[in-house]
């Protein structure tokens, strides 16, 4: 298991005073997990992106506490020492102040996650205020925010006319107002995240294809690595092919098991040929 000390809230904001750019990666499995633990990642989101990289769902939407809980938990046992943020599904917080607050709770007691985030601007503020009131972090989720989809018109860059960059601004201010501790612009225009990571007052910002001047970035995992079938985000580098590994490791398998190659002795077990010859003498009998 990794050695290193576990990321907190006063060492993010550490990395940020000292000019140190925050890493920030979606996971939503153990093993995984552990892989980015291990690679020194400073902060996971389980995000509501599983639905679509992990269940195969069109959209985030049906996504459930349940689900959530699950995937928190086994990140968490597979990366002890990261920084832990749970994804508010759709319809977790929408509702009212009291469920967003009771469902941010479970995250943090049934999968020991270090924070929440959820998606909306102005239109959340009081969410955001009153989970931060109870005493958990809380990540504000503007720009391009999947559960609103379908209002926002597709997945499209949010920001490119100054009347809605103004709003993205505005809504940026209420939530860090309301206490969000960070703040994540997803597919919003550079110039845009630049304006807000410099009128950023004790808020980190971070970045999903916003550009280089945010404190920190964050990338879907399965992105990464070729690891989602359907489509390839353009603000998404490829920093392995590993689809393409793991479809080449199992067309091999099934030509090896189809023409009897595998397995090989190395791949099964024996028995001592004394045991044999008494087993079949009891067969026998
Ligand atoms: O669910 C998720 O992974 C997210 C990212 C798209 C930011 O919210």
């Amino acid at each position: 298991m990794s050695e290193r000390k576990k990321v907190s809230l006063p060492m993010l904001f550490r990395k940020v005073a000292e000019g140190k750019p925050i890493t920030w990666l979606t996971c939503y499995d153990y093993p995984t997990a552990y892989l980015q633990d291990q690679a020194g990642i400073d902060m996971i989101l389980v995000g509501d992106s599983l639905g679509m990289t992990m269940l195969g769902y069109e959209s985030t939407l049906p996504v459930t506490m349940e689900d959530m809980i699950r995937h928190s938990q086994d990140v968490r046992r597979g990366a002890p020492n990261v920084f832990l943020v749970g994804d508010m599904p759709y319809m977790s917080y929408q509702p009212s102040t009291e469920t967003a607050i009771r469902n941010a709770g479970r995250f943090m007691a049934e999968a020991s996650c270090d924070a929440i985030k959820l998606e909306g601007g102005v239109e959340m503020a009081d969410r955001i205020h009153g989970i931060v009131s109870s005493g958990i972090p809380a990540i504000g989720h503007l720009g391009l925010t999947p559960q609103s989809v379908s209002a926002l018109g597709g997945f499209r860059v949010q920001g490119k006319g100054a009347l809605q960059a103004k709003k993205i601004l505005d809504d940026a201010k209420a939530l860090e107002e309301a206490g969000a501790f960070a703040i994540l612009l997803e597919m919003v225009p550079d110039r845009v995240c630049q304006l807000i990571t410099e009128r950023a007052n004790n808020c980190i910002i971070m970045s999903l294809g916003s550009g280089p001047h945010a404190h920190g970035q964050l990338l879907i995992y399965h992105d990464m690595f070729g690891l989602y079938p359907r489509f390839k985000p353009r603000m998404a580098k490829i920093f392995g092919e590993a689809g393409k590994v793991i479809l080449d490791g199992l067309t091999q398998y099934v030509q090896e098991v189809s023409e009897k190659s595998f397995p090989q002795a190395e791949n099964w077990f024996t028995m001592p040929d004394e045991e044999y010859e008494e087993l079949l003498q009891m067969l026998d009998k």
